[in-house]
This record gives C-alpha cells, sequence and structure tokens, in this order.
C-alpha cells in the first residue's frame, strides 16, 4: 500500500499526540521564535548530557525581553520547549524571566514524558546562561566586540 505524504503527515501527527500533549505537539510542529537575532542584547549556547545543543538570543530594551529566538539541533520535545520558553519571556522584565524554571516550562507544556523532562531543563539552563551574558555586557556594551562573535 502506498501513503501519500499528506496521509504520512497525518500518521505522524497522530502518533505524537499519544505521546506528547496538545501544547507540545503544536510548538514542536509549529516552533515560534526559531533564528537568531542579529545584534542580540544576551546570548548562550548550551549542551545537555544528551549531546543535543539549544542557543538562545535575546534582545532586551529598557531591561524589557523584547524579542527572544531559539536554535536547536535537539529532538521534537527540545523544539516545543525553545519554542515555548521564548514565547514565554516575550515582554518580561529580565528578572522576571530569571526566574523561569525547567518546571514552568513542563507546566506550560503541559508536561512531558519522563525520558523528555531534560529538554525543558535544557531550555531554562539556556535562557538563563543568556540572560547572565546580558547583565554581563548590559554595562559595558563595548566589552561584546572582544567577545567571540556569532
Ligand atoms: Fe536531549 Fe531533548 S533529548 S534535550
Amino acid at each position: 500500500m502506498r501513503v501519500s505524504r499528506e496521509e504520512y503527515q497525518q500518521m505522524l501527527v497522530t502518533e505524537l499526540h499519544k505521546i506528547y500533549s496538545d501544547e507540545t505537539v503544536d510548538h514542536a510542529l509549529k516552533p515560534r521564535n526559531m533564528g537568531n537575532i542579529d545584534i542580540a542584547s544576551g546570548y548562550a549556547s548550551v549542551t545537555g548530557p544528551c549531546g543535543d545543543t539549544m542557543e538562545i538570543w535575546l534582545s532586551v530594551d529598557n531591561k524589557i525581553i523584547a524579542e527572544a529566538t531559539f536554535m536547536t539541533d535537539g529532538c521534537v520535545t527540545t523544539i516545543a520547549a525553545g519554542s515555548m520558553v521564548t514565547e514565554m519571556v516575550k515582554g518580561k522584565p529580565v528578572e522576571e524571566a530569571m526566574r523561569i524554571g525547567q518546571q514552568d516550562i513542563l507546566r506550560a507544556l503541559n508536561g512531558l514524558p519522563e525520558e523528555s523532562k531534560h529538554c525543558a531543563l535544557l531550555a531554562a539552563n539556556t535562557l538563563k546562561e543568556a540572560i547572565i551574558d546580558y547583565y554581563e555586557y548590559s554595562h559595558d556594551k563595548w566589552k561584546r566586540s572582544y567577545k567571540k562573535q556569532w
């Protein structure tokens, strides 16, 4: 039996819904904020123990996160976590965004299977590192020109 591309995609979506929440499937298949920010206020690249890497770029205006983007070479749930965390921080004061942790991301995704929970931790850790990077350079922006370019 030959399966068309549309049928195959539908089968895939059905299978994903058996494992993951609607929120996770939605963010995994239609990731928000994917890509980079050319002149970012904060940036981080973190590799988790599983070997997957997430990058997050932040654009901060007057201590408010105006834009947040991400990239990852990770799995479906890593994409969903990156998409969700960048949505969660947009419009938030940096200080408040710093308090977002793994559990907040898991709650927003309406849970992840046990073996995928670390994907939310990777997203939370990458966000924290990007905010630390922002704090490091927010007072001395010129120092950034001496940092390795991304
Ligand atoms: Fe490692 Fe998702 S499987 S971060």
